[in-house]
């Protein structure tokens, strides 16, 4: 089956002129040498070693968008701790198609805090909460409470923008997450995904950047460091732990 693929995000531009003495995030090589790179899937993922600049770039596109870059939606103004980066300030973002109604920024590390947001603001507002399967997200289980909230964050146009959704998912729900994923773009969803975990990775016709060498690289999903070790690692789990002297 062919489906044209839902993208609202088009392109992002870097506009920062090299410096000697540049600071963060233009410390990180990565982003130092971003030039432009292309959104023209439904799924976009980046991936790469931990502290390759990943969450700086989706927390950049994300405060693009007017999202809060501790997560939630636009009507999160929640703020714990500033340390978001400037690199904003210097991506242009092309829009392809101004229509979508929706965005949202899921991220691992605040998780617990967008749950306390979604607290205070059904204490004003207690419909709201219906939208979250109808009970706080903070009764739920980290798993628990990050379905429901995506479950109920399907509606049509949006751009919905994770970082590691597998932090909170079993394996059963990473696979959970991938249906949703079908249907959030059936229903006009671009998402993009950090992400360490192969499963999450599978979404199949999707556009999967890898930071490699200091650069965004597009890879097939076979070709990627996370499905090489994994696969490699399953097949030869004793010799990686003799390797390592734990056997
Ligand atoms: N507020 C900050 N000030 C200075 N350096 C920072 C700040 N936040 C992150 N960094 C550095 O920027 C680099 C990229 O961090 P980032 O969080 O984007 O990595 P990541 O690819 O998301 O890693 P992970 O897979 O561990 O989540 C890291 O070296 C990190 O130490
Ligand atoms: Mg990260």
């Amino acid at each position: 089956m062919t489906q044209s693929e839902n993208i609202y995000i088009s392109r992002i531009r870097n506009k920062h002129v090299r410096k000697r003495d540049d600071e963060y995030p233009f410390t990180i090589p990565v982003i130092r040498n971003l030039k432009e790179f292309s959104f023209d899937k439904s799924v976009t993922y980046i991936v790469g070693a931990n502290g390759s600049g990943k969450s700086t770039l989706l927390e950049a596109i994300a405060v693009l968008l007017r999202l809060n870059p501790e997560g939630g939606s636009r009507n999160f103004n929640f703020k714990t701790v500033e340390t978001h980066s400037l690199l904003f300030k210097d991506l242009v973002m092309s829009r392809a198609d101004l229509t979508y109604k929706d965005a949202f920024f899921f991220r691992a590390e605040s998780y617990y805090n967008v749950a306390s947001e979604i607290d205070r603001l059904s204490e004003e507002d207690i419909s709201l909460l219906k939208y979250y399967g109808g009970k706080s997200i903070h009764e739920r289980s980290h798993g628990e409470g990050f379905m429901a909230l995506i479950n109920n964050r399907i509606r049509g146009k949006g751009i919905y923008i994770f970082d590691e959704p597998e932090a909170a998912l079993s394996f059963d729900n990473q696979l959970a997450f991938l249906c949703w994923m079908k249907i959030a773009i059936q229903a006009g969803a671009q998402i993009i995904i950090a992400t360490h975990s192969p499963v999450i990775l599978s979404y199949p016709d999707a556009c999967i950047y890898e930071i490699e060498d200091d650069n965004l690289k597009k890879k097939k999903y076979e070709e990627t460091e996370i499905y090489r070790s994994t696969y490699s690692f399953i097949l030869n789990r004793e010799l990686y732990l003799h390797k390592m002297g734990l056997i």
